[in-house]
């Protein structure tokens, strides 16, 4: 067991790859916090991992609150008394729109959901790494955070800001023992796309010629695989990298 007795926290663990993430630290002996704005989805998630005999605990969070996440992390600590692995996953779509169309609401609230709830937590989850110098982030960026033509501008422009972030992060703490790494999914087959509120015609017309050269779409189990390798002691020498995890679509 990779994981045996590592508290984890997942966010956005009630759907796709966070979901998967959750069932596969679980068995790999992980105590896993399941937290998610869906708590009956994390819910499921958690009974579903008890039933398997693994360790699981759900908690309704608004990653975009810090009050939620101050109480994630109370709820955690209370739990199963110490925290060693941060899943940064919940995250949502924009409406694919490029600067000319953007809505200051979608702008603000792609950030809010995507980039400030990384801060967030990553700040809260230090309170626990930094005195027992130990401790690993995961953030969950895209290849959306590496090129210009995955998404619309403010996916886009959050998810860089989550490598940027996961860059300083391992760079400032990597003498504390605590290591942060991104992963760069590319098309996986999640519920993501119910996040979408409304799509802008223009955006999606250009981002579809990138689209259109995807290969198969990847599987939440391919990401969960990469957080595992990231959240272990096999990739203890791996330290502010975003490992992309998308078939070879970005190698055009
Ligand atoms: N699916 C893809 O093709 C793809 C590609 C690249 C990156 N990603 C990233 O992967 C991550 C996971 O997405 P997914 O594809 O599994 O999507 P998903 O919609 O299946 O799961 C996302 C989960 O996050 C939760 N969530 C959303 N907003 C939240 C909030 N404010 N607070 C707490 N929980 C919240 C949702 O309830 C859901 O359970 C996201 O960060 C996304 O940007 C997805």
């Amino acid at each position: 067991m990779l994981l045996k007795d590592k508290v984890a926290i997942i966010t956005g663990g009630a759907s796709g790859m966070g979901l998967a993430t959750a069932e596969l630290f679980a068995k790999e002996g992980a105590k896993v916090v399941i937290a998610d704005l869906n708590l009956a989805g994390a819910n499921d998630v958690a009974e579903t991992i008890k039933s398997a005999g693994g360790i699981a605990t759900a908690v309704e969070v608004n990653v975009s609150l810090q009050t939620d996440i101050d109480q994630l992390f109370k709820t955690t600590l209370a739990t199963f008394k110490r925290v060693d692995i941060l899943i940064n996953n919940a995250g949502i779509m924009d409406d694919m729109a490029g600067i000319a169309n953007i809505s200051d609401k979608i702008w603000r609230r792609v950030f809010a959901v995507n980039v400030d709830s990384v801060m967030m937590a990553s700040r809260v989850a230090m309170q626990s790494f930094l005195p027992q110098k130990n401790g690993v982030i995961v953030n969950i960026a895209s290849v959306g955070g590496l090129r210009g033509g995955a998404a619309g501008a403010a996916y886009t422009a959050a998810k860089h800001a989550v490598i940027g972030l996961t860059k300083n992060t391992a760079y400032m703490y990597a003498p504390s023992g605590i290591r942060c790494n991104a992963i760069a999914p590319g098309g996986i087959a999640t519920n993501i796309s119910k996040s979408m509120s409304s799509v802008d015609q223009d955006g999606l017309m250009r981002t579809q010629e990138g689209s259109n050269i995807m290969p198969t779409p990847g599987q939440p189990h391919d990401i969960a695989q990469a957080a595992l390798y990231l959240s272990s002691t096999q990739s203890k020498y791996v330290n502010g990298i975003t490992l992309t995890v998308d078939g070879g679509w970005s190698t055009y």
